[in-house]
């Protein structure tokens, strides 16, 4: 194929060992929600509840992955991709969370990782991207301090089961989303409210991180190990020093909280003092079992956030003033469009001593494709992906640590609460019929990769 895009890019300019990959996670494409055993989740739970997702949308069949895995695997290679990332549904290896294991989920992603190795496709496994067994949410979910026994015994099965041929693993995806999303404002499931439960889920969901991680050590010695974050260059609206402290609070909330346990440096309790609510879930031995040595970093990152002080929100005492109200160019999610967001936190999380190496593990992007003539013309994409890679491309040249980048998704999918209207896949589905069409984003990627 001739070069489709006036684009001065060039993977070389990256270096051979740069990691190319596209990512996905389990209950935004798999579908099946109930075949062969699998146990319901807490997002299985949550869409069925009324006015929780735009339009209604559920996931029963999603991108109905669990079925034409094959054809998409198919399509990874076509598109020159390396490395796929994929997220395994704890409910349907384990339906209660907890032993006995579901031998038909287990051979579902037994014919995965064969398919994907076959195809000389790396896999990448995060092991929790939001389903959590609904059975343990009827005990507190991750509220439970329970919960970090209950993923190790999850993990442990994993690593049994999958550590003989997949060499890559993330633990969990963005604590702070899901937590915050989740346990905090309930706009996520399991639809939990308050400070409460939100402090506990992050205590907990901070210590099975650590708990996960070590389990992996032990049981596959040379797996390269991982977990995610997702974070936001926040900026202040002004040079006033309460709307600096404002975005001070903001990036401590989001781009700190729960990383720097995971470092070793503690909750960032000074700098948001609602932290020091913490302490009342925070046992003798905890400080100790926060930290591991991960080989790696994920970073998600889409945008950028200006922040001005507001005594209204509670705890934060800061408002997010929205792209919209800023007149700036956004996505389909409402979140501006801004590349030099990612070189700025690249520049901000290298200054941690403790990463050993930064990989972006999620960038993209929604809009409203159309499909025309057997066709999807989403310019807008491509250029959002060449932009985002000249920032690292940048971040590299500067001396910065980032050595891979996945593209946030392969096809259109389930988008949590927004359902099926934001579309950020490489590859278009129409969901009537699960026909899929390479974009013209798509189309470049194959042509950068190849
Ligand atoms: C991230 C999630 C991922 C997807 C993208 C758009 O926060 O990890 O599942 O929804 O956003």
């Amino acid at each position: 194929m001739n070069k489709i895009e006036n684009s001065f890019l060039n993977k070389d300019q990256f270096g051979d060992d740069f990691l190319w990959g596209v990512s996905t996670a389990a209950f935004q494409i798999e579908g099946a929600h109930d075949a062969d055993g699998k146990g319901s989740s807490i997002w299985d739970v949550f869409t069925s509840q009324k006015g929780k997702i735009k339009n209604g949308h559920h996931a029963l069949t999603a991108c109905d992955f669990y079925n034409s895995y094959q054809n998409d695997i198919d399509l990874i290679r076509e598109l020159n991709i390396p490395n796929f990332r994929f997220s395994i549904s704890w409910p349907r290896i384990m339906p209660t969370g907890v032993h006995p294991v579901n031998q038909a989920g287990i051979e579902y992603y037994n014919k995965i990782i064969d398919a994907l190795l076959d195809a000389g496709i790396e896999p990448w496994i995060t092991l929790y991207h939001w389903d959590l067994p609904h059975a343990l949410e009827t005990k507190g979910g991750w509220t439970n301090r329970e919960s970090v026994s209950w993923f190790s015994e999850y993990v442990e099965v994993c690593a049994q089961y999958f550590g003989d041929r997949v060499k890559n693993w993330m633990v969990i995806n963005e604590p702070s989303v899901f937590t915050g999303a989740g346990y905090f404002l309930g706009i996520h499931a399991p639809g939990k409210k308050g400070i409460t439960n939100y402090l506990k889920a992050m205590h907990h969901v901070t210590l099975a991180t650590a708990a996960g991680a070590k389990i992996l050590r032990n049981r596959i010695p040379e797996a390269n190990i991982g977990t995610t974050f997702s974070c936001t260059h926040i900026e202040a609206a002004t040079e006033s020093p309460k709307d600096i402290e404002a975005a001070k609070r903001v990036d401590t909330l989001l781009n700190r909280t729960f990383i720097e346990p995971i470092l070793g440096l503690g909750y960032p309790q000074s700098d948001l003092p609602v932290l020091k609510k913490l302490n009342n879930y925070i046992l003798d031995d905890d400080l100790d079992n926060l930290s591991f040595d991960f080989d790696f970093i994920g970073l998600q990152c889409y945008t950028r956030e200006v922040v001005k002080s507001s005594m209204l929100i509670p705890y934060i005492g800061a408002e997010l003033i929205s792209a919209k109200k800023r007149n700036v160019i956004s996505t389909e999610m409402g979140w501006e469009v801004y590349p030099p967001a990612l070189y700025h936190v690249l520049k901000k999380f290298n200054e941690y001593k403790g990463i050993k190496k930064i990989i972006i593990t999620e960038n993209g992007a929604a809009f409203p494709d159309t499909l025309s003539n057997g066709k999807v013309y989403d310019i807008k994409r491509t250029h959002y992906i060449q932009d985002h890679l000249e920032q690292i491309l940048k971040a590299r040249k500067d001396g910065l640590n980032v050595e891979g980048y996945f593209v946030w998704s392969l096809t259109d999918n389930f988008e949590w609460a927004e359902g099926y209207n934001a579309r950020f896949g490489l590859i278009h589905v129409d969901f009537d019929t699960q026909q899929r069409t390479i974009k013209h984003s798509g189309l470049w990627f194959k042509d950068f990769l190849s």
